[in-house]
């Protein structure tokens, strides 16, 4: 696939197959990001990588439900992905949420090279810096300094979604 082709494959994929990336795959979906720029190219960005079924992202996915008042749900925060990668960043730092969201970016699009599903995930913010802040930063060895900023969920695809639709007119201006 070249770039735009692969762009236009990418779209949040929302359910998983019940199987574990090979050490290649996750390798390569980390040297994308590792690769993504920073600014003053600072690197102050943090990967860490969890397995889906470790009982971490259970109390996380508690929390995050607790949180919002949810309960019941029918798929956790990552939608029984066999992976998932926070990315953490500098807290003083003033791009690293930008570098955060390009570094994903290119993690997504690196799984959609390699035939894999992925989705960009936000939702767990206000369990990572609330009350138990510091209780996920250290089970997530979250760096001293550094907050969470964004994650990423990568497996095989259990099910496919078109990319979203846009109105480009709305969205750009010409001067
Ligand atoms: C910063 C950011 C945070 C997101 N957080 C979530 C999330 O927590 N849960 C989720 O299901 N999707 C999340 N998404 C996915 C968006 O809902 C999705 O990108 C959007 O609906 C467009 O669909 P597409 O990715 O298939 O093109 C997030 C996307 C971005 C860019």
């Amino acid at each position: 696939m070249n770039t735009l082709e692969t762009i236009s494959k990418r779209s949040s994929i929302r359910g998983y197959e019940n199987r574990k990336l090979t050490g290649e795959e996750l390798e390569v979906v980390l040297q994308a990001g590792l690769m993504a720029p920073t600014a003053t190219n600072r690197q102050e960005l943090h990967f860490t990588v969890v397995g889906g079924d470790e009982q971490c992202l259970k109390e996380l996915d508690d929390e995050k439900n607790a949180l919002r008042g949810l309960s019941g749900l029918e798929h956790n925060f990552y939608y029984e992905a066999p992976t998932l990668i926070l990315i953490s960043g500098e807290t003083d730092f003033r791009w690293s949420e930008v570098d955060a969201g390009i570094a994903v970016e290119n993690m997504s699009l690196a799984a959609t090279e390699l035939g894999l599903g992925s989705l960009i995930i936000g939702c767990i913010y206000d369990a990572m810096h609330g009350e138990k802040k510091a209780y996920f930063e250290k089970m997530f060895r979250i760096p001293e300094g550094y907050d969470f900023k964004i994650a990423l969920a990568v497996g095989h695809r259990a099910v496919e979604k078109e990319q979203h639709t846009f109105e480009a007119e709305k969205q750009i201006s010409f001067l």
